[in-house]
């Protein structure tokens, strides 16, 4: 899904933008992660509009407004962080990189932003909570099995995470091609077998680093609930068929119940829906489709962002994801109001390119772009970016 490739005559010595990372994830990756990194549901046709969305808004070029002192460090949730940014929770990020997650943590650890670890990340709460400088944040698909689930929290609140992040639009999974036909979902059949594990033992690097030194390969904080599991695939098999359709806005109060730290609620595109959310006592909520990975059709989060601010009032805070690539497009979220950005894709491009090294320099990418943005909109700090900084489209 690229925005803007690297273009044929450049010499590619060092990697640049958020985009080149992907190149070269692309290039270090087997085929099989990189297109369940890099696809989406169906036609794609929602997460190409999240790009489309940032690249439609145009911005404002301001002059002589003395930008000598651009500052980026905002709060969020009550914690001062160095930019409104937070790194999104991203299934088998250790299938990336060797031991992704403790990778990732480190990097937004270091530049004092949080990370949140996926209930189906590969390092366990545990394996986090003993590298991590500062609390990263725990997301949560609320399973079948309840008392798990219950176990998920009090392992995450044990471990010092401070924020739960909920995520509801994943009731049932929408189908991605890229994987049926990569054959990481869908039915087994030799040859498909057969071309995978091709695809594998081809990427020797990859190979060497990540399944040979970076095991074990399993989804770590839930190994106790599938003590059975082999591989991968019966974690799949298990995580897949655990998702819980029959969940209502009810099961907020039993979290509530259950977990005393921030409650995010993600995965919302509705702006009733959102009322609900402050309604049921949400501190924040994620306008996200799931970067285009559940239904595919419903509108790019940007273009859905302005009527939620308005619905939400201020009530509570609000963090958008899907399509952020740089930090002009992080910029321009939070002109639409935004308090936060996730990003997803472009942390685990970079994990997979260049592991904790990639990722730092991910951050800083953003974080410098977003400074430039800033000055040549004539804006110096965060709580004055706002849709005076927006140009006719
Ligand atoms: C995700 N996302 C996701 N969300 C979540 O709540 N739990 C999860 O385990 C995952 N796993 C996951 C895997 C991969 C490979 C991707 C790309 C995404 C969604 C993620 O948190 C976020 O909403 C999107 O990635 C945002 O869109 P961008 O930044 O990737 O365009």
């Amino acid at each position: 899904m690229p925005k803007q490739s690297m273009p044929k005559e450049s010499l590619n010595i060092s990697p640049a933008s958020v985009n080149d990372y992907r190149r070269l994830a692309e290039k270090r990756l087997p085929r099989q992660f990189f297109d369940y990194i890099d696809g989406a549901s169906y036609q794609e046709t929602t997460a190409h509009e999240n790009l489309r969305a940032f690249d439609k808004l145009k911005l404002k070029q301001r002059i002589l407004k003395d930008v000598s002192d651009v500052q980026t460090g905002c709060n969020l949730l009550g914690k001062d962080l160095d930019m409104p940014l937070v790194l999104a929770p991203v299934g088998l990020a250790g299938c990336y990189a060797r031991r992704g997650e403790v990778q990732v943590l480190k990097a937004a650890n270091n530049a004092n932003v949080p990370f949140c670890l996926s209930t189906v990340g590969i390092c366990s709460i545990e394996e986090l909570a003993a590298q991590a400088s500062a609390p990263f944040w725990f997301q949560l698909y609320v399973i079948k099995d309840r008392s798990f689930a219950i176990d998920l929290m009090q392992r995450a609140a044990k471990a010092g995470c401070d924020t739960l992040v909920f995520t509801v639009d994943l009731p049932v999974l929408g189908e991605r091609y890229r994987d049926i036909r990569n054959g990481l979902s869908g039915g087994y059949n030799w040859l498909g077998g057969l071309k995978r594990g091709w695809d594998i033992v081809s990427h020797t690097s990859w190979l060497w680093d990540v399944a040979i030194r970076g095991k074990p390969l399993v989804f770590g904080s839930l190994s106790e609930a599938v003590p059975d599991a082999n591989s991968l695939g019966d974690f799949k098999g298990w995580v897949d068929s655990q998702f819980d359709p029959s969940m209502t806005w009810k099961d907020l109060d039993w979290i509530r119940e259950n977990w005393s730290g921030k409650i995010v609620i993600k995965g919302i595109l509705d702006k009733e829906d959102a009322k609900q959310a402050v309604g049921v006592g949400a501190d924040a909520i994620v306008v996200s489709n799931h970067g285009g990975r559940q239904l595919d059709g419903v509108p790019a989060t940007l273009d859905v962002l302005p009527e939620i601010v308005e619905a939400v009032n201020k009530k509570c805070e609000i963090i958008v994801d899907g399509g952020i690539r740089s930090g002009l497009d992080l910029v321009k979220a939070i002109a639409l109001g935004a308090d936060a950005c996730m990003i997803g894709r472009a942390w685990a491009y970079a994990l997979a390119a260049r592991g904790e090294q990639g990722v730092t320099h991910v951050i800083d990418i953003i974080k410098n772009e977003m400074k430039v943005a800033m000055a040549l909109t004539g804006v110096t700090r965060v709580e004055d970016i706002d849709q005076k900084i927006l140009g006719e489209g």
